[in-house]
């Protein structure tokens, strides 16, 4: 049943709040604890659907989770040493999950299967059965989107994978499953996307070499047959979840608040950089390292914004932000362009489309030219319209946020997925100030 929810106008955005810890690093803290000898302890994780998606596959496959008070533990198996689940692996919504999760199971000697929902169905899973079949597994069937069922192999064979797209969770499935492999996996990127697999995986004890070349491609080495060792460390607040907070403080006039403790990866701020850029009075305060990553405190004050170009290469750093962004572009002054955005059409929903909808539903003029969009902001958003989220969570949270400051009400068809990544958006943003109904 899906639940529709109302923003409006509101008073000022004030409070010093945190947000739920890093989805991306909370992920890959269950994955490779899961594959380390011994415990590994995580604190801030995030608890919201898709993490528990993880948690439950790699439980599934015999590296139990479990916690007490705020701390996740997770018993690890070794590299290897997972065994075959009983029934389906189930991502619900998350494609992190399963395509990591699927680098896990080519290294093993085991038959699972993969399902997830009607949204996680419809994402391509070429992308990482492409290399990981070069690399040994064996896929039943014909198809390349969910379900499938797939099998491990004890023996993959170390490659050398150019990816043709950036992406993270491309880069994260082989270098999984080069653990597993002899010798030595490497992964050429065309453009550096989240680094957090490369950070962790040092961080448990493996060898990893990271090369940069001189014409722009990073290449990334693991080698296999590793030990990793369980850990201990806590995840920083997560960027992407912070966005929504940072525009509703920047586009709500009089409005100031502080995020204490926001992962500052620099392949994740690609999003403040650009909102800088158009003038947003965005402070970083007290920098430091939190588990082998960077984070620091955002102050945000309400800033006058202008239109700016947004270049393709920054996509990868603020790929989950450009329907916020978009949002946020409508209340600047003048035309932004968002660049080289294919990408956006294979997320959670194709939300090239999907954000231009919303905006149009909102009054807002903006149009898809190519792998472009442009938005033409006036510095004011009529708003009065009904957003389609696709079952989408960050669609629902982008258009929510921009409702607090449009002249007429927002409403979004469908808030339950918004469990999936920030469960508690809602509240969190009510306390802040914001009017919800
Ligand atoms: C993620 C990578 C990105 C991002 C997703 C999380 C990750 O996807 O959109 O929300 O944790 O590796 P792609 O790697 O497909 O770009």
């Amino acid at each position: 049943m899906s639940q529709p929810l109302t923003a409006r106008r509101s008073a000022p955005i004030s409070g010093r709040v945190r947000v739920p810890g890093d989805k991306s690093i909370s992920h890959r803290a269950l994955i490779l604890g899961a594959l380390a000898t011994g415990r590994t302890r995580i604190n801030g994780l995030l608890e919201a659907e898709d993490i528990m998606a993880t948690a439950r596959a790699v439980a599934a496959l015999g590296a139990a989770v479990t916690k007490d008070g705020g701390t996740f533990e997770v018993l690890g198996q070794g590299v290897g040493g997972l065994r075959a689940p009983d029934g389906p692996l189930d991502f619900g919504n998350s494609g992190t999950a399963s395509r990591l999760m699927l680098g896990v199971v080519a290294g093993h000697d085991m038959r699972a299967s993969f399902t997830g929902d009607a949204s996680l169905r419809r994402r391509p899973m070429g992308r990482v059965l492409d290399p990981l079949t070069t690399m040994g597994l064996r896929v039943e069937g014909e198809g390349d989107t969910l379900p499938l069922t797939v099998l491990g192999s004890q023996e993959l064979i170390p490659i050398v994978y150019d990816l043709p797209v950036p992406s993270a969770q491309v880069k994260s499935s082989i270098l999984l499953a080069g653990l597993h492999a002899p010798g030595r996996t490497t992964v050429v990127e065309p453009l550096p996307t989240r680094d957090h697999t490369e950070r962790m995986l040092r961080f448990f004890g493996a060898e990893l070499k990271v090369e940069d070349r001189e014409d722009g491609p990073r290449a990334i080495t693991v080698c296999g047959d590793a030990e990793l060792a369980g850990a201990k460390f806590a995840v920083p607040g997560d960027p992407s979840s912070a966005a929504f907070l940072v525009a509703a403080a920047l586009i709500c006039p009089g409005s100031e608040i502080v995020i204490e403790n926001i992962l500052m990866n620099p392949t994740r701020i690609g999003f403040f950089e650009t909102l800088r850029e158009m003038g947003a009075n965005i402070e970083v305060l007290d920098m430091r390292d939190e588990g082998g990553e960077p984070a620091g405190d955002l102050r945000v004050t309400a800033s006058s914004l202008k239109g700016v170009r947004v270049p393709p290469e920054r996509a990868p750093s603020m790929i989950d932000e450009y329907p916020m962004l978009a949002a946020v572009a409508a209340f600047a002054d003048g035309e932004t362009r968002m660049e080289g955005l294919s990408e956006l059409k294979v997320k959670e929903s194709d939300r090239l489309a999907a954000t231009a909808a919303g905006l149009a539903a909102c009054g807002v003029e903006a149009h898809v030219d190519g792998e472009d969009l442009i938005v033409y902001g006036t510095g004011k958003v009529k708003g009065g319209g009904l957003v389609q989220t696709h079952m989408d969570h960050r669609i629902a949270m982008a258009f929510l946020t921009l409702g607090l400051a449009a002249g007429e009400p927002v409403t979004v068809d469908d808030v339950s997925m918004i469990a999936t990544s920030f469960p508690g958006f809602v509240p969190l943003m009510t306390k802040l100030g914001a009017e919800f109904a």
